[in-house]
């Protein structure tokens, strides 16, 4: 099982601490799971996204940032587990982490969306020092459910410090406790690469939606929309849709 893991900061504080006791716990618990790609923010990460919107209008590729995001992008779609491990700050995630989010808009499932992140797991370890898990966990959630990942798990840890030494041991037990049970579940779950109920719901409705726009555009003479021609080419607008190949 190939591991991509994204640390949302890199000051070397609780965040580091969780991320080293979840990779010790990973090589113990699935010594078969490998850390494929492991990317630290913001120094990883791409600047903040400009808002050309050429990723939308003709793809990725054509992101002014893409020597950086574009070898992070494959890296999540090479991994069969994407870990995400953050704090929150001001109820939210760190902006660096929204900036590398932000530049992957345009592989939402209503846009361009990739088949390679159906059936995957993701796990998001969010600490904080006492309060604003929902709204830190809600952007990334969004992300990976509109990638089209179909099992999202998450861990809150309250630390109630700032500093990992004065972290009380029972927040530490009950972490690592949590950290098994979650590894365990992925554990099971890891065979079942089949994409989930919701993305294919939202892959079928998009294919209307696509179509639907396309007429309402031919008819208002404007040029033939980006989406649409990825998704004819894909064959999606037919029916043919990502998991109608597989036995
Ligand atoms: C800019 C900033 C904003 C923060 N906002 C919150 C917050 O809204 N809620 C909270 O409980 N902790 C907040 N924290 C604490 C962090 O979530 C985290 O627990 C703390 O920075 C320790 O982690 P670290 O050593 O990895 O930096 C904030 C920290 C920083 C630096």
């Amino acid at each position: 099982m190939n591991v991509c893991l994204i640390t949302a900061v890199s000051h070397p504080g609780c965040t580091a601490h969780i991320r080293d006791a979840f990779v010790a716990q990973l090589n113990s618990l699935m010594p078969e799971a490998q850390i494929s790609h492991q990317f630290v923010l913001p120094e990883d990460g791409p600047a903040y996204c400009l808002g050309c919107k050429a990723c939308f209008d003709q793809d990725m590729s054509a992101c002014p940032h893409r020597t950086v995001t574009l070898p992070i992008w494959h890296a999540m779609e090479d991994a069969n587990l994407l870990v995400f491990i953050t704090p929150t700050y001001v109820f939210s995630i760190p902006g660096q982490l929204k900036a590398l989010l932000d530049h992957f808009g345009s592989r939402w499932i209503v846009h361009k969306p990739s088949p390679k992140m159906l059936g995957k797991q993701a796990l998001i370890i969010n600490q904080a020092v006492g309060a604003g898990f929902r709204s830190t966990l809600i952007p990334l959630k969004h992300s990976l459910r509109f990638w089209g990942v179909k099992r999202v798990y998450s861990i809150k840890v309250r630390l109630g410090m700032t500093d990992y030494d004065l972290v009380d041991q029972k927040v530490k037990t009950k972490l690592s406790r949590k950290i098994e049970e979650k590894i365990r579940i992925i554990e099971d779950e890891k065979r079942d690469v089949s994409p989930g109920f919701v993305a294919k719901l939202l892959y079928r409705a998009m294919a209307i939606g696509h179509r639907g726009i396309h007429k309402m555009l031919q008819k208002k003479g404007q040029p033939v929309a980006s989406d649409y021609l990825f998704w004819q080419k894909e064959g999606w607008l037919d029916g043919r849709f990502p998991w109608k190949d597989k036995a």
